[in-house]
């Protein structure tokens, strides 16, 4: 077998699903392999409204909200971005009381009203929850069902117990996370370092001929200030750092599989959710899983590059609050560009998606006439269906990282939801973009930094 992980990507498409029965537990999700959406979330939900009489306004609300028996979770207030007045933010129990009633007369007394909620499957006219802070993934961090040791039957290390009690540590390691830690470091033992070293050897005999200058430039960089080798596995936290440096991207942990909406989330914070534990020894040129081969060989020599960098997180900040459809659409743009992506550079076709980059066989596949290799367009590529066993028959090739960066804000822009996200890297956070003095504030920080340019232009010349 060959040096893949076609069974299950990282941006997995199996629908995220909640139960909207509220069950205590999380449930298995058809078609998941250890990692399973839980409807923690579901349990709650947040409405932000501005009254339209002020005075009085929050005790009103709270009236309602107890008469119709809902347990409020969180109550802030805080000066509305959209009118000179007051809004506010309660975080309901929506496993008690009536509220639908209540929301519903809120709706009535207010100007502005919306829901945000994580069980939006059935209510087209909330938008989905997603995170407004970087200290908001660890939200959605721990909606995990089942451990990595419990693999599928045609796992390779599904008979090991070994394997499988180390896949459970990885995974503890990664259900204690929280945003701000240091991500531990891990002693690999000699048996896990020698399949890393089988797979880098493999590997980095082809970057110099297949991989894009991109990857080939970070790549000695990796090895100087990461520990990059054959006989070393390199720590996710310093790899973590070293990409801080270069673009602010950061590696988090994740014990398995996110749901594309949370997976893509994490890119709109420059977070990437990255796997600890490696492939199973008897296979070291297989994997039916992402592991810290593919995370480390593959994604991680991009994510130090400014401009993919920042092409990465266009993706993410577009499924913020988008539409399932269209989410499914994103995550299937990310499949050919982050995992499957070839690119042109100086008049030859090379490789930039971590699919293939952590693929001996693949790579090679790629760049041979084998192949269909059509032009990156979102609009297209976003509807392409694709296997997830076998080595892709279609790949999409950008002009430029650039290029496939514009072409992505543009079909963005097409996604219905009813305001604007920007990203603001001072308080990482994301800023919704729906009022004309929000917009205010964005031209004057925009003309600010005009001001910078014609300043550096005129030293220049
Ligand atoms: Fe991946």
């Amino acid at each position: 077998m060959d040096a893949t992980y076609k069974k299950t990507p990282c941006v997995q498409d199996v629908e995220m699903k909640m139960d909207s029965k509220m069950c205590d537990k999380p449930t298995l999700m058809e078609g998941g392999q250890y990692i399973m959406e839980g409807d923690e979330e579901a349990k709650s939900t947040t409405i932000i409204f501005s009254m339209k009489e002020e005075i009085g306004a929050l005790a009103n609300a709270l009236k309602i909200f107890q008469a119709s028996n809902v347990n409020l979770l969180h109550i802030e207030s805080r000066p509305s971005r959209r009118e000179a007045i007051f809004e506010f933010m309660v975080e309901c129990d929506s496993t008690t009381g009536n509220l639908g009633t209540a929301m519903e007369q809120i709706r009535g007394l207010s100007s502005y009203f919306q829901v945000i909620s994580r069980n939006h499957h059935n209510n087209k006219d909330t938008v989905p929850w997603f995170p407004r802070k970087i200290k908001d993934l660890d939200r959605f961090a721990n909606q995990i069902l089942s451990y990595g040791h419990e693999l599928d039957a045609d796992h390779p290390g599904f008979t090991d117990p070994v394997y499988r009690a180390r896949r459970k540590y990885f995974a503890d390691i990664a259900y204690n996370y929280r945003h701000g830690q240091s991500i531990p470091q891990v002693e690999y033992s000699a048996e896990e370092t020698a399949t890393w070293g089988a797979v880098f050897r493999n590997l980095t005999k082809l970057y110099e001929t297949h991989a894009c200058k991109e990857h080939r430039n970070v790549f000695p960089l990796l090895i100087e200030n990461c520990g990059y080798r054959e006989d070393n596995i390199p720590q996710l936290q310093d790899v973590s750092d070293f990409l801080k440096d270069c673009t602010g991207f950061t590696l988090r942990p994740v014990a398995g599989l996110l749901s594309s909406r949370d997976f893509l989330a994490g890119l709109a914070f420059r977070v990437f959710h990255s796997t600890q534990y490696i492939r199973h020894s008897s296979k070291p040129l297989y994997t039916p899983e992402p592991d810290i081969c593919h995370e480390l060989l593959g994604h991680a020599p991009l994510f130090a590059d400014p401009a993919f960098a920042q092409f990465s997180q266009e993706i993410g900040l577009a499924s913020l609050g988008a539409p399932d459809d269209y989410i499914a659409k994103l995550a299937t743009c990310y499949w050919f560009t982050a995992e499957f992506g070839l690119c042109r550079q100086g008049g030859e076709v090379k490789a930039y998606g971590a699919g293939l980059l952590s693929s001996f066989g693949e790579l090679e596949y790629c760049l041979s006439d084998k192949p269909d290799v059509r032009p990156f367009d979102p609009i297209k590529t976003c509807e392409q269906s694709y296997p997830i066993t076998e080595y892709q028959p279609v790949y999409y090739l950008a002009e430029s990282f650039e290029d496939a960066k514009q072409k992505l804000i543009q079909f963005a822009a097409t996604i219905p939801r009813p305001f604007t996200v920007r990203y603001n890297p001072y308080t990482q956070s994301v800023e919704i973009l729906d009022s004309k003095p929000q917009i205010q504030t964005l031209v004057r920080e925009i003309n600010c930094d005009m001001q910078i340019l014609t300043d550096a232009l005129v030293k220049l010349s």
